[in-house]
């Protein structure tokens, strides 16, 4: 398979990062309609957890190597209620999707993912149907449970499916140099760039925009070129899936 588009929607796009468990609904409607509108076939949408999962992980402490607790369980109910909230507008939009919770399909190795599960991605993808894959909190061998992030489930996802593209729709209009946005980042110009990334302006368990594009910049390096953009600008979502690159910032190979 070489025709699959990953579509990552953060949960800074989805949700209200600054109060606990709070969705944006309307935008939320908006970017259902407009990825259902650009009528893509085999596309994945993986989005993240904003307020549905980074807050409970780091009150809980899943941020760092611990035991399963009972809180693993609720954050991991927390960020599948985003998702359910997310499916019912893409349904409502038209789509036929289905849930992937990674909890039941991947683990990781000390925070890196190792392993997931594909088969059903793929049979999803034969029979027409859109998964709705999630950042989430998994079975990891060396640190008992870890979170995973959306993005490297991601660039994962897009190895293993051979991605044609892959689209980082995110609160911001790209990575920028002061008030540009750079449009194109290489393996080559990374190292200039890297000063420039910050973290998250919220709580954010998973690293923000840096460990971000370091994610993107490998998947690059294996031909897989990703388009970080601003999902919360209307319209930037269908051209994305339908092919324009002028504007947010392409990472490519060089
Ligand atoms: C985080 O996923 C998952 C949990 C905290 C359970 P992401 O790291 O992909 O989420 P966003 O996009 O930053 O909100």
């Amino acid at each position: 398979m070489n025709n699959a588009t990953i579509l990552k929607i953060g949960g800074s796009v989805l949700t209200d990062k600054s109060k606990e468990k709070t969705l944006k609904s309307k935008e939320m409607g908006r970017i259902a309609k407009e990825i259902a509108s650009a009528g893509v076939r085999d596309l994945v949408i993986v989005h993240g957890a904003g307020s549905f999962g980074h807050p409970q992980a780091k009150r809980f402490g899943l941020d760092v190597p611990g035991k399963c607790s009972y809180e693993t369980v609720v954050t991991h109910e927390t960020v599948k209620e985003l998702n359910r909230a997310f499916i019912e507008k893409l349904v409502e939009n038209g789509m036929l999707t289905m849930p992937v919770h990674p909890l039941s399909c991947a683990i990781s190795r000390e925070g890196r993912v190792e392993n997931m599960m594909t088969d059903q991605i793929r049979l999803m993808l034969k029979n027409g149907i859109v998964p709705v894959v999630h950042g989430d909190v998994v079975m990891d061998r060396g640190w008992r449970r870890a979170i995973l992030s959306g993005d490297q489930i991601v660039v994962h996802l897009a190895r293993c499916l051979n991605a044609k593209m892959v689209g980082i729709g995110t609160d911001v209009d790209g990575i920028m140099d002061d008030d540009e946005v750079i449009s194109i980042i290489t393996p080559k110009t990374f190292g200039d760039v890297k000063r420039l990334l910050g973290g998250s302006r919220d709580i954010d368990v998973t690293g923000g925009m840096s460990s971000k594009v370091n994610e993107l910049v490998k998947l690059a390096e294996d031909g897989i070129p990703s388009h970080i953009f601003n999902a919360s600008r209307k319209g930037l979502i269908v051209d994305f899936l339908r092919g324009e690159r002028n504007f947010g910032t392409i990472i490519r190979g060089d």
